[in-house]
């Protein structure tokens, strides 16, 4: 093993961070090799610095005009050099000091600086590479964002556990199913260590915990703490800030999470993708949180997720960094969140009103939902992908079928005059293809009975 990852690893080695890292996350390591000194010489070259592979004229990098005149704002250096490992300093201070902002119950001396990554899934895909490893397993929520899969089990290679988080039947409580995912992490933190990712927002159920809900969970990781296991807890705080009712807490779990416990590591993964409306920028954070852990250790894990960094994609896009940095600063930007807000939620209203006004329908089964981008129906002896085709083919409505069971509805996307529209028209085409079901099976028993 590299001698500055066993420097890195002796830092870290007492703590939950050392306790928790995978095979791979002991390995890495930022090297002090091109991008180390040229930072060094970026303070001290006067005379002329020839470290780094990018071509300058007169202190600054060569731009053809094609790309000044296509991002006029910024700067050569801000439009085409490189950006550090970590990100732009100025947009990681920004971001710090914005998630103090938006999370007032965040300890400050209890977080690392955010760092930079290429959008959530990045972030969470380098989180993957630190602390997962063949067969180290990992909960989610059943159902759960996809991608989590493929990153988690295909690329990794780790265990799934997948907690269904919303009861089913008569007897289901109206939110998530507490006793279930009580028993279930109970269970998997038997083996003295846990590893769990938490969205919310939630995809594809829309759900954030009530601030009930939300106390019974930091209770529940507070209880396995106390039981000696060392608790992992990534937040996919992708849909951040899209809360729509009262009764949901407006912060992050990651807050109380991060100043809980010296047993519990929590990593925040957020970005300008959904809060600030900028999807395809490619710009994330990620955030290191901890009791436990000090400016050195937290220093520690981030020259271990540079090192993630470099050797994946060597840093982050810089326009979108200094873009963003433009945008935060714009007076006008707060203004037209709120607006973008108020849309989502008039838009969310009519959903649950349609909902609340058609109740039980025999073949869809709505999800909880009060926040984020989505809604989801649980199917019942109808195939989700089958009614997504019949959608489409018949309706000219597109959904997503995750799996055979559950069918998600962007209402995000949908504008507001046609959200009833397609909701009937969701309704209405269970219902045939359910019945269509029925008189299937009917016949089938007629036939060989
Ligand atoms: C739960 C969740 N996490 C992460 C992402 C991806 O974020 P990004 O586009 O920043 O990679 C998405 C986007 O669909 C998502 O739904």
């Amino acid at each position: 093993m590299n001698d500055l990852a066993m420097k890195l690893n002796s830092v870290l080695d007492g703590t939950v961070a050392g306790r928790l890292l995978s095979k791979s996350g002991r390995r890495y390591y930022f090297p002090h090799g091109i991008i180390a000194q040229s930072a060094e010489s970026k303070q001290g070259a006067h005379r002329a610095n020839a470290t780094i592979g990018m071509a300058y004229k007169g202190g600054k990098p060569l731009l053809a005009s094609s790309i000044a005149d296509s991002l006029p704002t910024l700067s050569a250096e801000e439009t085409v050099a490189y950006a550090p490992t970590a990100g732009v300093m100025e947009a990681r201070q920004l971001w710090r000091d914005l998630l103090l902002q938006k999370n007032p119950s965040i300890n400050p001396e209890h977080i690392s600086l955010p760092v930079v990554v290429p959008g959530i899934t990045a972030g969470i895909s380098y989180m993957a590479d630190l602390f997962l490893d063949e067969g180290i397993p990992i909960v989610t929520s059943d159902p759960c964002w996809d991608n989590y899969g493929l990153i988690f089990r295909d690329r990794r290679g780790a265990d799934i556990i997948a907690v269904p988080f919303f009861g089913s039947g008569p007897e289901k409580l109206p939110g998530l199913d507490l006793p279930a995912i009580s028993a279930a992490v109970k269970d998997a933190a038997k083996s003295g260590a846990i590893r769990i990712i938490l969205n919310f927002p939630n995809n594809p159920s829309g759900y954030s915990p009530t601030r009930e809900e939300a106390d019974a969970l930091v209770a529940l990781i507070q209880q396995i703490t106390r039981q000696g296991a060392d608790v992992l807890v990534i937040c996919d705080d992708a849909y951040f800030g899209l809360f729509y009712e009262e009764n949901t807490g407006s912060e992050s779990l990651f807050a109380r999470l991060a100043s809980l416990d010296e047993r519990v590591l929590a990593i925040k993964i957020d970005g300008p993708t959904k809060e600030d409306y900028a999807w395809g920028f490619r710009m994330a954070f990620v955030t290191f949180g901890s009791q436990g852990l000090t400016a050195g250790h937290f220093d520690a894990l981030v020259q271990k997720l540079m090192g993630v960094i470099r050797s994946s994609v060597s840093c982050s896009n810089t326009p979108v960094q200094y873009l963003m940095l433009r945008i935060l600063a714009d007076p006008r930007t707060i203004r037209e969140k709120e607006s973008f807000y108020t849309l989502l939620r008039r838009r969310y209203r009519l959903v649950k009103d349609f909902i609340t006004q058609n109740p039980g329908h025999p073949y869809l089964e709505p999800l909880p939902f009060n926040s984020g981008y989505f809604m989801s129906f649980r199917c019942h002896g109808i195939d989700a992908d089958l009614l997504r085709k019949r959608l489409l083919a018949e309706h000219g409505i597109g959904v997503i079928a995750l799996g055979m069971d559950y069918l998600r509805v962007a209402f995000s996307s949908i504008d507001e005059e046609l959200i009833l529209e397609v909701y009937r028209k969701i309704y209405e085409t269970a219902q045939k293809t359910g019945e269509e079901n029925r008189t299937g099976d009917l016949r089938h028993e007629c036939r060989s009975g």
